[in-house]
């Protein structure tokens, strides 16, 4: 694992592989960004010259790497682009952790890497820190030796700061990518190594590990519980479902959350079968529950002032004979009935169950976060999510939540007129109906399980979970730990008394 650390040191004075510096762009090319200037003094003649006649802009993104002056300790220096110089001087977030990671990402294969970026403030030294362990991501489980790119990920990072150096902040960054890097891995595991059973068991080791209480529902509870949505979706498999409850409570604490999230380890649609295009990457179904581990996790680790129960409803949807058949109605927890129209709408089943549960310990608020629904993805695109509430003020501060975490996210309607579409003609509610407006239905459906004065918001994650193209910023290819600084967020603004 990656370790982070910050040094009040001229980077110049540091051995290391590399030293990363900021270049924006300026009305005459290439500018430095603070932080840069003794890297810079090391050179021959003004720096921004040479790397103008690279060809560096400073557009966001871009790098190049230079051979390090006599000066310098560190054997090159990596220029990364930062876009936009701010006007006022405060550095966007985003745009450094972007930086940061893009940075440790080329530089793989280096051991030591030093950050020389603007870190002039708390903020910006948890942005740089985090873009970075972000973007040193590597799935490599299943590699054998000596196959992908053979680079092993940056292993040391020194955030080079000024007098200003703030050990929350650097705290902060760590728990967060660290938890982050470990939601990504769990959505990567492919669904013949992570099922119900064995995603239960690493969420109580590290829960335990972490002085957490983890309490896990196995199918006899479940039964036991009458826990009918989850039953119903993970009857069809070989392995059974599970609900994971993991909870963390501060003594001081005076808000109590609830988060929620969707656990399909594997969604071929059951007997409502996926066809071949729209199967393969299914293992990500479980990237709600992921996100929600990895909040809560953060949330201890950070020893927030708030009180927060994650709820994960594992299952893994899959056709056999004694998988739930389209047109059967299962009982959920709490009593409500569901005709099952579409086996491959198993998400908000599970999900149904876990936000009555919830509910029962009377939260102050309930946020649950799923990969529901392909309408999403069309709506939204590949990099938003969707955020629903029944609750305008609490959508409003999620929303704000997502934009300080750095997550693109939209705020959708849960529009009444379509709650018809999911009329049945035989149950309380149909899982699946009318196709048009299928993001906001699922929201719908969702918010029949909410009690009636909680403030709900529901994260459909379905687009940015997983990400196949090149990597880009910190985001590498496949699971991208989607929600889970917003949730992380959402705890910290609980904590400083602000959801209420
Ligand atoms: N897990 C899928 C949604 C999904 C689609 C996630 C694409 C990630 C990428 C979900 O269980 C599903 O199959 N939803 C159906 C619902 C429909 C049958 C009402 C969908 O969106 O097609
Ligand atoms: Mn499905
Ligand atoms: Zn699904």
């Amino acid at each position: 694992m990656t370790t982070l650390t910050m040094s009040t040191a001229r980077p110049t004075s540091l051995p290391a592989d590399a030293v990363v510096i900021g270049v924006v762009k300026g009305p005459q090319g290439p500018a430095l960004a603070p932080g840069a200037e003794a890297v810079a003094d090391t050179f021959d003649g003004p720096l921004t010259d040479s790397l103008s006649a690279l060809g560096v802009t400073g557009a966001e993104g871009e790098t190049v790497k230079l051979l390090s002056p006599i000066g310098l300790k560190a054997r090159l220096v990596l220029a990364v682009g930062l876009g936009n110089a701010p006007d006022d001087g405060v550095y966007d977030t985003d745009a450094l952790r972007r930086a940061a990671g893009v940075a440790t990402r080329t530089l793989a294969g280096a051991p030591k890497v030093l950050l020389a970026l603007p870190a002039d403030t708390a903020d910006a030294v948890e942005a740089v820190g985090l873009g970075g362990l972000l973007g040193t991501y590597d799935f490599t489980a299943y590699r054998s030796c000596g196959t992908g790119d053979g680079k092993a990920p940056v292993a040391e990072l020194v955030i080079l700061v000024g007098t200003g150096a703030d050990d929350e902040a650097l705290l902060r960054a760590c728990v967060v990518g660290q938890e982050l890097n470990r939601a990504r891995d769990l959505i990567n595991m492919p669904a013949n190594d992570l099922y119900p059973q064995s995603f239960a068991a690493l969420v109580q080791a590290a829960g335990r590990e972490h002085g957490l209480t983890v309490e896990v529902f196995d199918e006899n509870a479940l039964t036991e519980g009458a826990f009918g949505g989850i039953l119903g979706v993970g009857q069809g498999s070989a392995n059974p479902p599970r609900l994971v409850k993991i909870a963390y409570t501060h003594p001081k604490a005076d808000t109590s959350l609830a988060f929620v999230g969707k656990g399909i380890t594997y969604d071929s649609g059951g007997i409502s079968l996926k066809p071949v295009g729209f199967n393969e990457i299914m293992k990500r179904d479980m990237s709600g529950a992921a996100a929600v581990f990895a909040a809560v996790m953060a949330t201890a680790r950070l020893g927030l002032q708030v009180n927060i129960t994650g709820w994960l409803a594992m299952a893994e949807n899959m056709p056999s004979g004694s998988a739930t058949r389209p047109g059967d109605v299962l009982r959920m927890y709490g009593g409500k009935t569901v005709e099952v129209v579409n086996t491959d709408a198993e998400g908000r089943l599970v999900l149904g169950d876990a936000l009555v549960r919830a509910g029962e310990d009377k939260p102050d608020a309930i946020v649950d976060v799923a990969t529901l629904t392909g309408a999403m993805v069309l709506a939204l695109g590949k990099r938003t999510f969707g955020v629903m509430s029944n609750d305008s003020a609490f959508r409003d501060r999620i929303m704000h939540a997502t934009k300080r975490a750095g997550e693109d996210a939209w705020p959708m309607p849960l529009t009444p007129a379509l709650r018809k579409g999911l009329d049945s003609t035989v149950a309380d509610i149909a899982n699946s109906g009318e196709r048009m407006g299928g993001g906001l239905a699922a929201g719908l459906f969702l918010q029949e399980f909410v009690p009636d004065h909680t403030p709900w918001a529901h994260l459909d994650i379905a687009g940015p979970a997983f990400h196949e193209g090149e990597p880009y910023g910190y985001t590498p290819k496949g699971g991208t730990g989607s929600a889970v600084r917003t949730l992380i967020q959402v705890a910290l603004d609980a904590a400083a008394g602000g959801l209420r």
